[in-house]
Formats: structure tokens, sequence, C-alpha cells
């Protein structure tokens, strides 16, 4: 791809700017030499104003999404994309979530900008099981391991019922959920379905992949292993 494109579409700014930027010597190759238009030089050389070019498309990351902010990239409030570099917003191919976390509920998200590899992450096929801190309001009642388990558990206003879902009883207020579907409010929804409620929820695993080190709003690229083990485990 003709070194303008590839820039512009990392969202370095539009193609008229990144002519400028080129003509005005701020993109090099690691050596130091001014890059022209016209330039071959492979993408992990490129410098764009002294810094490596971000990863070319392909890139999956994981953030630790923090309570308050909105999976999307145009509503009102708080966007998880605020938390990333501002022109990650502008690349070409897209930069999406996989799957969404709702506004109130924190921990592990995923982005990519490879359509197939988010295809490969929610399929069905793949069954790969997120896992869920949950609070509750009040204790368990006893009888919702079972439930969850049965795969005849039904939320309202739906005509399917839910595959079987794990639930570790942590103490009566707490409890680790294993789901292998991602339906709208899910969690939530199954508690209040079991006339309890919420509180706090946070998803801390993706697979065999887990939050790790990353702070409450922190996040990194993932690398061949890292992905890899989103369907391990
Ligand atoms: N279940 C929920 O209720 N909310 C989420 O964000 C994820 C799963």
């Amino acid at each position: 791809m003709r070194l303008v494109k590839l820039i512009a579409n990392l969202g370095y700014g539009s193609r008229k700017e990144i002519q400028t930027a080129i003509k005005n010597g701020w993109v090099t190759d690691r050596d130091g030499n001014t890059l022209k238009a016209t330039s071959q030089t492979p993408h992990e050389d490129i410098l764009f104003d002294d810094e490596p070019l971000d990863p070319a498309p392909g890139m999956v990351l994981a953030m630790n999404k923090p309570l308050g902010y909105t999976c999307s990239t145009n509503d009102q409030g708080k966007l998880v994309y605020d938390l990333l570099p501002d022109r990650y917003r502008m690349r070409k191919p897209v930069l999406s979530t996989i799957g969404r976390l709702d506004k109130e509920t924190s921990g592990l998200l995923l982005f990519t900008d490879d359509g197939t590899f988010l295809h490969k992450v929610i399929s069905p096929k793949a069954n790969v099981g997120k896992v869920y801190e949950v609070t509750l309001d009040r204790p368990m009642k006893g009888n919702e391991t079972a439930l969850f388990a049965s795969g005849e558990m039904m939320l309202e206003s739906e005509d399917k019922p839910l595959k079987p879902a794990m639930l570790e009883v942590l103490d009566d207020t707490h409890a680790r959920v294993i789901l292998h579907e991602g339906r709208y409010h899910q969690v939530r929804r199954m508690f209040a379905a079991t006339g309890n409620h919420v509180t706090n929820l946070s998803r801390t695993q993706i697979g065999g992949l887990s939050l790790g080190c990353l702070e409450d709003g922190q996040w990194r690229m993932l690398d061949e292993a890292d992905k890899a083990r989103i369907f391990e485990g």
C-alpha cells in the first residue's frame, strides 16, 4: 500500500495532511532517512514524528474497562474509546469492541480491527467462556446453581432458553458466573429472574485470557500467544 494511504488509514490525519507530513520530512525510517510518498519501507521500520507507527491492521487489544464508560463510538458521556489514543477512532478498518459490557460493568474488554478475528471470538462454534464476578444485594437462595446450569432458564421477553451457565458460589452475596453466550444484560437479568439484584459486576476472563495486571482504564496490545489463549480453557 502507498505510504500516504497506509498512514492515513492508521488515523494520523487526512491523506492531504499525511502528504504534507511527508513533504515536511516528518516521516522517516529507523536510520533517520526521510521517506518519500513512493517509499516501500516495511511498516515496522517507519517512524512518524520520531515515533514508530501504530500497529498495522490486525491488532487486538485488551482493556480493563472502568465503571461508567460506554462501549460506543458516539454516545454521550464517557466512552471506552476516550481511554485509547484519539487516532484509534479514525482507523480504517474500524477498531470495534468484541462484544460489549454495560456502562455499569467493569473488566476485560477486547477490541479489534480484524473482522474475521472478531467473528471467530463471538461465534457459538468457538464456545468461548466469559467469567464474571458478581456482587448481589441479597443472599442467594440456594437453587441458583441448578437453575443456571439447567439449559432451560428463560429470560423475560425471550423465546429461547439460556445455554447452561456455571455458577460458583463464593459466599451468600458473591459469585462467579461463566457464560458461553452474550445476551443483553444477561448476568443482571439472570439474577433478577431469581428475585435478586446485581450491585457490582466485573468480567475477569475471556476464554483462557485473564485481566492480568491491567489496572482500571489501562489497556495493552495482545500478541499471538494472548490471542490463542482466548480460545483455550
Ligand atoms: N451481563 C450483564 O448483565 N452485563 C454485562 O455487561 C455483561 C454481562
